[in-house]
């Protein structure tokens, strides 16, 4: 397939690709784009359409695609080493990227355990917790706490401490037994019946309900609960939720209170997307496991780290019968090309520091998201975060009721957005911007315009 033949790919695609978090009825008469080349801030038909990327294709990329640094760290790679088994060998590639992150971390943070996705970061670091316990004799600590609309991920260990009944109920029964606290999602709190926006839930001014049922879980439970696991201050595929950091910080204080160690998830939030290196610094805490991917390599290759603490190593650190090694890995860990492409990706943040030059970029974006569509009846909540921006769309403004099902707003939404030359990709009927870090306040205006004519035009029949 040298050069491309559209209906060929698409006459393949239908017969035998299977897409995930796809109903592939959906294609029976119609067809997905052939997407073919990318470039910042956008993506490239096969016609030549061009789409603004406005969901950082699944919340990866970081600084525009083929980010030339990345580019020339890959091909350079490829020169020296493609792979190599990383139980008994290491290389210079993942030294580098430990070194360099560590210079972004908190000083506590300072062992690091490759894999190479989101998801079996978190397994790594739901099984690195229950061990802990394990090797230091607390038998009893085998479960979890995790948040009402967390998403972690689709394998099982992490299916089992999600929170998006949608993408989860069905495999409950395959999943272990966790204990769910109430999500700070301050819209839909009961106790928030005012239609305020949450914008950056900064100035939330509550008693924090949802934080006294997670009091109230670890209190009853904590001696047989090992860890915490949540995403700090945004869950975002459980709807793009942005909550307050006084939350994140009552959250990590009740855990120390009761023994519990913390996970942070900043699979989505790492590298820039919540307007710091780590949303984790916008709460002045650290976790005892960290877990990262997406943006590790800036979105170009899989890549991932578990990431920990001295004290959470020594619990594995002993003579080989005392049987306490971590007995976890897979085929690609620490893969040299994704360690290179992330290294580059590591430098650039140091060097060239785009968070500190797209300051102004990210005020312009949530000013422009309260101008555009503050008045709009259909938008029930605003809220935003870095570089992260979000509506939840509601039928009747008042009563924050959501549209039925049926209605399949955010499918409507999706495929009148790729007319538009724009893909959004809604999570329900939440609609969201997940930008890369080099968009400009030109492509902010126009994507956010565009979007405004999009939303119009299915819900206000305009
Ligand atoms: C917070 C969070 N954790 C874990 C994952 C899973 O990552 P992956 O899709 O690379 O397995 C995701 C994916 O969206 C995520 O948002």
């Amino acid at each position: 397939m040298g050069t491309y033949d559209k209906k060929k790919i698409l006459e393949i695609d239908r017969r035998h690709i299977w897409h995930p978090f796809t109903q592939m009825k959906d294609y029976e008469d119609r067809d997905p784009p052939v997407i073919v080349a990318a470039r910042g801030t956008k993506l490239y038909s096969i016609e030549g359409q061009e789409f603004y990327d406005t969901i950082s294709s699944w919340w990866t990329n970081t600084h525009g695609h083929l980010h030339p640094q990345l580019v020339k760290a890959l091909k350079d790679q490829l020169d020296r080493l493609d792979h190599v088994n990383f139980s008994g060998f290491t290389h210079p590639y993942a030294a580098e990227v430990v070194e360099r992150l560590r210079g972004f971390l908190p000083s506590k943070l300072i062992r690091f355990f490759f894999s190479d996705n989101g998801s079996t970061a978190v397994e790594v670091g739901l099984k690195m917790a229950f061990q802990f316990w394990q090797n230091r004799g607390f038998s009893r600590k085998t479960r979890f706490v995790c948040l009402e609309n967390a998403y972690h991920g689709d394998t099982l260990g992490a299916v089992s401490v999600g929170g998006v009944d949608l993408f989860f109920k069905l495999y409950k029964p395959l999943t272990f037994k966790t204990y769910r606290a109430p999500a700070p999602y301050c819209y839909r709190c009961p106790e928030n019946r005012g239609s305020t926006f949450t914008f950056s839930a900064e100035n939330i001014s509550c008693n924090f309900r949802c934080l006294k049922g997670l009091k109230s879980i670890l209190k009853e439970h904590h001696e047989e609960i090992a860890a915490l696991i949540v995403e700090p201050r945004l869950l975002a595929a459980g709807g793009m939720i942005v909550y307050p950091a006084e939350y994140l910080r009552g959250l990590v204080e009740q855990a120390r209170r009761y023994g519990v160690l913390v996970i942070f998830d900043e699979v989505a939030t790492g590298f820039g997307r919540t307007g710091r290196m780590f949303a984790l610094e916008s709460a002045g805490v650290v976790p005892d496991i960290l877990c990262l991917a997406k943006g590790l390599t800036g979105g170009m290759l899989p890549l991932a780290l578990t990431v920990t603490t001295e004290e959470v190593f020594q619990a594995f650190y002993a003579d080989y019968l005392e049987g306490k090694t971590f007995y976890h890995g897979h085929s690609f860990t620490a893969h040299p090309l994704g360690c290179a492409v992330a290294a580059a990706n590591l430098k650039l943040f140091a060097e060239e520091k785009p968070l500190e030059k797209g300051r102004a970029v990210q005020e312009f974006f949530h000013q422009r998201l309260e101008e555009i569509f503050s008045d709009r009846p259909y938008v029930g909540d605003i809220r935003y975060l870095g570089y992260v921006g979000a509506l939840e769309l509601v039928a009747d403004r008042r009563t924050k009721e959501p549209f039925p099902p049926e209605k399949r707003v955010g499918f409507q939404v999706y495929m009148a957005s790729l007319k538009a030359g724009l893909v959004l990709r809604p999570l329900g009927d939440v609609i969201y911007w997940f930008l890369p870090l080099c968009v400009t306040k030109e492509e902010v205006d126009e994507i956010l315009s565009r979007s405004r004519e999009v939303l119009d035009g299915i819900l206000l029949g305009k």
